[in-house]
């Protein structure tokens, strides 16, 4: 079984909104609806496939520091990364959030960094960034709805 990432077209869009998480899980991420009601031009939906399935989702922001003080100017943020309900569980988070260091250096040659926030809470995220090469910056972002959320970041070149 082989596992990509690959940007979604708009045609894909409502097979990305069959996608869900767990209701206690919303909080971390709300729904694939709501992330794609507000992309605009700085927000690049993708897709994570197993072969021929979609088995989950993120957004790549391409202004991450127009929203996050703590980001570098032009890097890179991951949004709304997530795992379908009925395939958790089973290796594909860590192994898509490993195929992100490849996927970006590729797709997004320019950029030096990828940063994201994960709640405090959301240990088996934390866990899954952590084995990706995400770094903990230390810092706490405080202004989430669900409580305060780690900061991290991967260099990519
Ligand atoms: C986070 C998420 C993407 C992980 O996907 P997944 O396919 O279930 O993850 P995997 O099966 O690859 O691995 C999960 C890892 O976290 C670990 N884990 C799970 N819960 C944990 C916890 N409470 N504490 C520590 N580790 C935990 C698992 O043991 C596993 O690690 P291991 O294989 O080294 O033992 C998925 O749960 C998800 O979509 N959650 C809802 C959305 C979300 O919270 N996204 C993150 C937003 S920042």
């Amino acid at each position: 079984m082989a596992l990509a990432l690959q940007r979604l077209g708009d045609d894909e869009f409502s097979l990305a909104t069959e996608l869900a998480v767990a209701p206690e899980q919303l909080e971390f991420t709300g729904t694939i609806a709501e992330a794609l009601d507000c992309l605009g031009d700085s927000r690049h939906p993708h897709g994570i496939w197993l072969d021929d399935s979609l088995v989950g989702f993120f957004i790549v922001d391409t202004d991450f520091a127009a929203e996050f003080e703590f980001c570098s100017e032009g890097a890179l943020g991951i949004r709304t990364f997530l795992i379908d309900s009925r395939r958790q569980g089973q290796g594909l988070g860590k192994a898509a959030a490993r195929a992100l260091l490849p996927f970006l250096q590729g797709a997004y040659s320019q950029r030096v960094s990828v940063w994201l926030t994960v709640n405090c809470r959301n240990r088996g995220a934390y866990h899954c960034y952590e084995t990706a090469g995400f770094t903990d910056t230390g810092a706490l972002y405080e202004g989430g709805a669900a409580g305060p959320q780690h900061v991290m970041r991967m260099a990519l070149r």
